[in-house]
């Protein structure tokens, strides 16, 4: 249990927040998430966890393992984007000594280390062509070769593939192979981006403060009304991870009392400026005239609300959320000031 203590855990399995150490959440679309885990995690069914990056989906591939019969075996992560593509067949599979230049010794593939266990198989999405028929064969058949090797080995593993693309559309693409995405995916778990899944954001921000306050000894007190409204409205691109460093970051510079808006990060404050543009008057020095700079407000969204619906009387008194008749004589009055004005002008 590397980030969520004990007691959190067992308090927060009470309140429906976490049903697995670590995984944070009461959204509508977690706790879909958390229900279906927990009803496929031992099956031993294939799945593929997709969704943004940092929305948790290492984190939930790893949980799948955890509460499936293998959780005693090895949960082996192999990043299939990231391997060089000369190493990536012995990566997974292997290789007998001698097989290539500089394998002085045998090497096991992560299939190989995998056995018994899960393996996890990491942006899924960017894997080779070549590569997808070699996995192809092993979860059909169970077996391969190593790299240089004649002797067949037999595995047994089940796969969570990860990816942040949609699979089905690289399957129309031809860029992922049909036969493999069927074998793969007989069970798809959606983890939705934070944005989608606001009421996450409270917790979250609580659960890493909390987390990080013990892990780097601060003891800072919370967020204030407006710094989480803030959080709450940002559209989080990169996900949990990304509110997670913030978090860290914030206790790592502040230290100790609340954390306010003034402490966030002002592209932060800026969206939250562009969604709900502050509309405070100043009031001058010398005063102002309270009816005048009312009627002026006033006359202003009316002027904009015929402007939007293109003079619709209708229309624009609904946007105002007032009667027709009470706009038209709004509007007559606004007509006659004007013309009186006009008129005393002239
Ligand atoms: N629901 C959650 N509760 C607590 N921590 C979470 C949650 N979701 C994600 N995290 C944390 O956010 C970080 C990112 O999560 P993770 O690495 O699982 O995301 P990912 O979807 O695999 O991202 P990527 O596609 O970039 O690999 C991790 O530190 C993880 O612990
Ligand atoms: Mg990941």
């Amino acid at each position: 249990m590397d980030s969520f203590g004990e007691t959190e855990h067992e308090n927060a399995c009470q309140d429906g927040i976490t049903r697995f150490p670590g995984i944070v959440g009461q959204s509508d679309a977690m706790r879909r998430a958390f229900d279906l885990v927990e009803k496929v995690a031992d099956s031993d069914s294939n799945i593929v966890v997709t969704g943004e990056t940092g929305t948790g989906k290492g984190l939930l591939a790893r949980a799948i393992h955890q509460y499936s019969h293998r959780c005693d075996k090895p949960f082996v992560q192999i990043n299939c984007s990231a391997i060089p593509e000369n190493l990536v067949e012995s990566e997974f599979f292997g290789h007998v000594r001698g097989a290539f230049t500089g394998a002085t010794t045998a090497k096991p593939g992560r299939f190989e280390i995998a056995d018994g266990g899960t393996i996890c198989l990491d942006e899924i999405g960017d894997m080779n062509l070549d590569l997808q028929v070699k996995i192809l064969r092993v979860l059909e058949e169970r077996e391969f070769e190593p790299v240089g090797g004649i002797k067949t080995v037999q595995i047994d593993v089940r796969v969570v593939a990860v990816t942040q693309h949609d699979l089905e559309k690289a399957v129309e693409l031809g860029r992922f192979r049909e036969d493999l995405f069927f074998r793969l995916c007989v069970i798809p778990i959606i983890l939705p981006a934070l944005r989608d899944r606001r009421s996450d954001i409270p917790l979250l921000v609580s659960h890493f403060l909390q987390h990080f306050n013990a892990a780097k000894k601060k003891c800072l007190e919370g967020f204030s009304e407006e710094a989480l409204s803030i959080l709450y409205h940002y559209p989080w691109p990169g996900n949990v991870r990304e509110l997670k460093n913030l978090v860290e970051r914030l206790v790592v510079l502040k230290r100790e009392g609340v954390i306010t808006a003034r402490d966030l990060p002002e592209k932060m404050r800026d969206t939250m400026e562009c969604r709900f543009p502050s509309r405070k008057p100043e009031l001058p020095a010398d005063g102002i005239c309270l009816n005048s700079a009312l009627s002026e407000f006033e006359r202003t969204l009316i002027y904009q609300s015929l402007e939007k619906t293109n003079g619709v009387k209708k229309k624009a008194a609904e946007l105002l959320n007032i009667k027709r008749t009470t706009l038209v004589e709004k509007i007559k009055r606004y007509h006659s000031e004007t013309s009186t004005l006009e008129e005393s002008a002239g």
